[in-house]
């Protein structure tokens, strides 16, 4: 059968941005034969023993309690787990020394979920007719934001004001020069630390954007799926900032829960009402498995501790792993850069007048045995041509030490290889 889509249909069935790209990786993974691949693509964090044995552990604690029926074999209420909303409300309060309530809360089936129910429910179309656009401050960011909304005409992203560090360090900073959040804004939106880049945008820029969207009542979405307290994939310091009109996005995903799906918003209680019915609508709640599990995880602390003294340390030293093997890898004399590592499990590069598209990088990086993904795909909603997108890359970090080092060494082949045709100078 030849199904007949509709707009919305035909929208959401297309293979666009890094899933295009994982049809690629995952069809020349299986069609690798005898040939070794360098995996540096992958998003999924690894299984780390201490993360995956204080799941197991809140698991059989959740067996042998008397709530097991309670929370397997009921429905329950669409804002979440009750346990799980008291025990998010008494870490934040106590931690950050805010007065939140349990109508502050809402735990969707993962994050990327809840960026669907605020995309289709802030964004598009107004009764009116008017488009609202879902404005993304600093581009590149995360790439699932390119297939939230219903209306991909919503997606408005900025291009950033690039700090060149060095000869081989850059940072990008929301441009507020050209940052428009008025009155076509339906809501903004950004990770923080961000995925591809592992940017952390300062309090001050948070504050900044926030309050241009406060003036026009407009929510601001801080997707922190790798903030503190968990994961706290932050190596830089950083503070989660709330406001009147911020919604504090989190995930239990990079804190080793992504089969549970877990997402948590935190914010305005008018933002978490719209939601929450929006949800309930969608799939009436999430998995109450994996929020009895988190329940008991964040409110024994032991989550946080985890997140802090295993999950965080193992992620910075694969940073530190790949900043080594690049400095002393690659060519001093070409103009690569690497972003600054401020957090997140991934590293982006840029290579200024890179002499072939991202894509043709990373096949050929691919015929030496190392599989990155092309940082094209991480531009969702930027509407004009900017040749910097296609100059980067994003590795992750998810490899072991001695594959970091070894993939490191093909990259520096190659991309001595490619500028031989046109030499440049740093
Ligand atoms: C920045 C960012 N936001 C959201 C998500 C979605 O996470 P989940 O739906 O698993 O909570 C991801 C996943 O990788 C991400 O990197």
């Amino acid at each position: 059968m030849n199904p007949n889509l509709t707009q919305f249909g035909d929208h959401m069935t297309r293979l666009t941005g890094v899933r295009a790209i994982m049809k690629d990786i995952i069809e020349t993974l299986r069609s690798a034969g005898s040939q070794e691949f360098i995996n540096l693509s992958a998003g999924n964090p690894v299984i780390i023993p201490e993360v995956e044995q204080l799941w197991r552990d809140c698991t059989q604690e959740l067996l042998a309690s008397d709530a097991y029926g309670e929370v397997v074999c009921r429905y329950g209420a669409s804002q979440g787990y009750e346990p799980l909303i008291e025990a998010v409300v008494n870490d934040f309060n106590q931690r950050y020394g805010l007065s939140l309530s349990q109508q502050n809360v809402l735990i969707t089936p993962g994050s990327q979920a809840l960026y669907f129910l605020a995309a289709n429910a802030f964004g598009g179309y107004r009764q009116s007719g008017e488009l609202r656009e879902i404005v993304l401050p600093l581009s590149p960011d995360y790439t699932g934001y390119g297939g939230v909304s219903l209306v991909p005409e919503a997606l408005r992203a900025y291009r950033p004001a690039l700090d060149l560090i060095g000869d081989h360090r850059f940072k990008y900073r929301p441009d507020f020069e050209q940052l428009t959040i008025g009155q076509d804004t339906g809501f903004v939106l950004f990770s923080r630390p961000c995925n591809p880049t592992g940017n952390v945008l300062s309090a001050q820029e948070v504050q900044q954007i926030a309050a241009l969207a406060a003036a026009q009542d407009i929510p601001v979405l801080v997707d922190s799926a790798y903030a503190p307290p968990f994961p706290a994939l932050n190596f830089t310091e950083m503070t989660p900032v709330f406001g009147e009109n911020i919604l504090h996005c989190m995930s239990l995903s990079k804190a080793g829960l992504p089969g549970e799906r877990l997402g948590i918003a935190i914010g305005p209680e008018p933002l978490v009402r719209v939601l929450e019915s929006f949800q309930t609508n969608l799939c009436i709640h999430s998995s109450r498995y994996g929020q009895a599990i988190a329940a008991q995880a964040i409110a024994s602390g032991a989550l946080a501790h985890i997140s802090e003294t295993v999950i965080r340390p193992y992620y910075q030293h694969k940073f530190a792993v790949l900043e080594q093997a690049l400095e002393a890898k690659l060519p001093n004399h070409l103009p690569w850069r690497l972003h600054q590592g401020e957090g997140a499990i991934f590293a982006w590069m840029w290579f200024p007048d890179l002499p072939m598209g991202d894509w043709e990088f990373y096949q050929a990086l691919k015929r030496s045995g190392v599989i990155v993904v092309p940082g094209s795909s991480f531009f969702p909603g930027l509407q004009e041509d900017w040749p910097h997108r296609h100059q980067c890359i994003r590795i992750s970090l998810t490899a072991s030490d001695g594959e970091i080092d070894q993939a490191v060494g093909h990259l520096a082949s190659l991309v001595a290889q490619v500028y031989q045709s046109a030499p440049a100078v740093v």
